[in-house]
């Protein structure tokens, strides 16, 4: 939608030409509401499921919605673990005289999508904006934030996704020009003000804010009652886009945790133009990070080698690790990046990735132990061949093209 184009223009520009803090001030002390229990812990570990926007953006029907969840259980994707089916951007449509927003005509009923979605046992996830309009330019819940809130739960919806976008030119902006203090602590206010609002429905809903990392948002997310927050701007199905978000995450895995997750944006495997070893690349290294592994590709017409890809048991068990420790870079040595992710009962996970163009361009290339703290000879399993192999220090390995070897090491030592 053009709309949506401009504004998010408009966004990139006004934070752009004016600049923003480098640092968070101290998070607000996060109060629990008084009287009313908190709904159970969610996110313990990084949710699953899969959104709307990658594949369909603005086009998103409800038909597409019950699609995908006929196909995540097809697919055998819920058996794998996958849950949410998330409705993003352009559901919206107006609010009645009353303030209630209403669905637009691409979704006719929102409670009886929420019932479908629920009777094949998948949750289901919804989109809005702290601001007057969505980021393309849709109604969304500023001042109708506990309104919003219950009517979410009243449909029965899962997990809230909170995008910024306008919030910036009409509160922060508008209320506060040249002050990024008093700007900063209307985001988190406002973030506040929803993940309040959510609880006081008694309801589990997972609280998402995309708000494409700025402002150190993994400091303090969790004191705006967050589940996860977007670390970057958005996601493309290429391999610049999907390697720059990689890189960017090097440095934050302090800030994940169970029940609080770094979101380096939706899964583009099977999308665009990424090949086969980029999707296996991509796919194992939101795994490593801890990642929320929201499917985005369009899953009726699924291909079986992606399908296989997203649906690995074995590197879905590192993303899903209970210990919710998200790897660090331990190394990169010209085109190739070491990175290491612990693992419960003492095992370690070890990915290699060859960011290099050529197949053989940084061939051979030696992977040292030492560099890892790890003595050989060390069993491993190859995560994605399934083979043990033994990994010595200095050992040559062979991985093509922005491919990746991934393999998980029991007793580390
Ligand atoms: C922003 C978000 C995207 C998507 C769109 C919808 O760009 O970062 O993930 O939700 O808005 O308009």
């Amino acid at each position: 939608m053009r709309i949506g184009r401009w504004s998010r223009f408009f966004v990139f520009a006004l934070i752009t030409f004016t600049g923003r803090a480098q640092t968070a001030p101290a998070p607000a002390a996060h109060k629990p509401v008084h009287g009313i229990a908190s709904p159970p812990a969610v996110a313990l570990t990084p949710p699953m499921g899969w959104n709307s926007w990658n594949f369909f953006a603005e086009k998103v029907t409800d038909q597409d919605i019950r699609n995908a969840a006929d196909q995540m259980v097809a697919t055998g994707m819920k058996d794998a673990g996958y849950v949410y089916i998330n409705i993003d951007d352009t559901w919206e449509g107006e609010r009645d005289a009353n303030g209630v927003l209403h669905a637009n005509s691409k979704f006719p009923d929102m409670k009886a999508l929420a019932d479908y979605v629920h009777a094949k046992g998948l949750k289901l996830g919804i989109y809005s904006s702290p601001g007057p309009k969505t980021c393309a330019g849709y109604a969304a819940s500023l001042d109708h934030e506990v309104q919003d809130a219950q009517m979410y739960a009243s449909w029965g919806v899962d997990y809230l996704k909170y995008d910024l976008c306008s919030f910036i030119p009409a509160v922060m902006q508008k209320q506060a020009p040249d002050d990024r203090a008093e700007q900063m602590r209307l985001m988190l206010a406002a973030y506040k003000k929803m993940a309040d609002a959510l609880k006081a429905t008694g309801r589990p809903i997972v609280y998402s804010l995309c708000q494409y990392g700025w402002d150190a948002v993994w400091e303090w997310g969790p004191s705006v009652g967050a589940n996860l927050w977007r670390t970057t701007g958005d996601i493309q199905a290429n391999w610049n886009s999907v390697y720059a978000i990689l890189n960017a995450q090097a440095g934050l895995a302090k800030y994940a945790g169970p029940g609080h997750w770094n979101d380096p944006d939706m899964l583009e495997v099977g999308n665009g133009k990424l090949t086969l070893a980029e999707d296996r690349t991509h796919f194992s290294m939101w795994a490593m990070l801890a990642a929320p592994l929201l499917a985005g590709n369009d899953l009726p017409n699924m291909k079986p080698e992606v399908k296989a890809i997203l649906t690995d048991r074995e590197v879905i068990a590192i993303d899903q690790d209970r210990l919710g420790h998200e790897a660090t870079r331990a190394y990169s040595e010209g085109e190739v990046d070491v990175w290491t992710r612990r693992l419960a009962e003492g095992a370690l996970a070890v990915a290699v990735v060859n960011a290099g163009s050529a197949r053989y361009s940084t061939h051979p290339f030696h992977l040292s132990l030492a560099r890892l703290g790890l003595h050989g000879p060390l069993a491993a399993q190859n995560l994605w061949t399934g083979e043990t192999m033994t990994l010595t220090d200095g050992m040559p390995l062979e991985i093509g093209s922005h491919d990746i070897l991934l393999v998980r090491i029991a007793e580390p030592k």
